[in-house]
């Protein structure tokens, strides 16, 4: 018998369904994972065997076969442990198979059967609210999955607390959403003293959603000016507030299921790599330009950047999305922000200085 539960695998900004199929024939005993996975899903087989030893369900001395389908998609991270545990139980008979298939399940497991948090439960409940699906996901990440809207959530501790809710013993109540930050803009533009054509600019630029380019000696109020431009900015509208922490999800960042609905300010150091800057690296994450989404990104001490960590910026500043391209998929994050950049007249900063 075929048991079935879905997860997603994310291809930027978008969660693709995927269908986690577990078979148990009577065969010489092995456990195998195919459908492109990577090193981390191909571990997962040792951590889903321990936690399930851990909850006194060892695995059957039997063939055990996984298919993660679509079988042409890399599927990438930690987080397919737990649908793979629940469609292994449901396929020995411990959970029901047809509850199963009507949910979507993201989760680390440890060894002891305890459930991780995960990045990307955000917009994993998106998409299972979208299908009409229900969701599993870790505790730690109730929170957030409450956000995603009127769907039904299993926020659990361990493994065994899954398995104790389907058969009723002991129900998990649905999460509630995680607090959202109201509380306005720290720093207040009225801490910078003089500077009036400088402050003037500034407000112009947060009216007309311009970008910004400051040019000025060392300690002229540079930085400073840049990060108060959050808060001449108007609040995000809900749907931002949701759509920006998404962002945030994926990229690990969303703590405690906590939105913001202040926008965001990010300023990465010159230092910083390009993939860091523009998305991508070698396990595809938002770069900082998709972070700073309906935001502002400030890019301090403008010259020191790379060249080429510039240049990548290029493209999405004019579209409004970060493209990373990998070898068999186009990967998109929204990133439309305000540009702020800071420099210095000259190397030492003191260029045309009276004194
Ligand atoms: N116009 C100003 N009003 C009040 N404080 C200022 C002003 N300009 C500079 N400062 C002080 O100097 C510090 C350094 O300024 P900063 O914004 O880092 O300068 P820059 O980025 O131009 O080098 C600030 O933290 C602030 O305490
Ligand atoms: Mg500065």
């Amino acid at each position: 018998m075929v048991a079935r539960i879905s997860t997603v695998a994310f291809q930027g900004f978008r969660a693709q369904i995927v269908d986690v199929q577990v078979q148990v024939s009577a065969q010489m005993p092995a456990f195998t994972i195919v459908g492109l996975p990577d090193k981390a899903v191909a571990e997962s087989r040792e951590r889903v065997r321990a936690a399930l030893d851990a909850i006194g369900l060892g695995l059957p001395p039997k063939r055990i076969t996984v298919n993660l389908s679509p079988a042409d998609l890399p599927k990438e991270g930690s987080h397919y442990d737990l649908p793979i545990a629940l469609a292994l139980l449901a396929a020995v008979g411990v959970l029901p198979a047809e509850d199963m298939a009507g949910h979507i399940a993201l989760g680390e497991l440890a060894l002891d059967g305890q459930i991780a948090a995960v990045a990307g439960v955000l917009p994993a409940g998106v998409a299972a609210a979208e299908r009409d699906q229900g969701l599993i996901c870790p505790a730690l990440c109730g929170g957030e999955a409450a956000w995603a809207g009127d769907l039904e959530i299993i926020a659990a501790p361990d493994l065994l607390a899954i398995v104790n809710h389907f058969k009723g013993t002991q129900v998990l109540s649905a999460p509630e959403p995680g607090p959202v930050d109201m509380d306005a803009i720290g720093a207040d533009l009225r801490d910078v003293k003089g500077q009036e054509s400088a402050k003037r600019a500034l407000e112009i630029a947060a009216a007309g959603g311009h970008n910004l380019l400051m040019l000025g000696p060392p300690g002229s109020g540079k930085s400073m000016l840049a990060a108060r431009l959050p808060g001449l900015l108007p609040p995000l509208s809900p749907a931002e507030a949701l759509e920006v922490s998404m962002i945030r999800s994926l990229a690990g960042e969303l703590t405690e299921g906590r939105l913001s609905r202040r926008r965001p300010f990010r300023n990465p150091h010159h230092s910083t790599s390009t993939p860091a800057l523009v998305g991508g690296g070698l396990k595809v994450r938002p770069g900082e330009i998709s972070l700073a989404h309906r935001g502002v990104l400030f890019l301090d001490e403008l010259p020191e950047f790379p060249r080429p960590a510039l240049e990548a910026l290029r493209q999405p500043l004019e579209t409004a999305e970060a493209v990373v391209a990998r070898a068999n998929a186009h990967v998109t994050y929204p990133a439309r922000v305000q540009l702020v950049a800071a420099m210095n007249p000259c190397r030492c900063g003191h260029l045309d200085d009276p004194e």
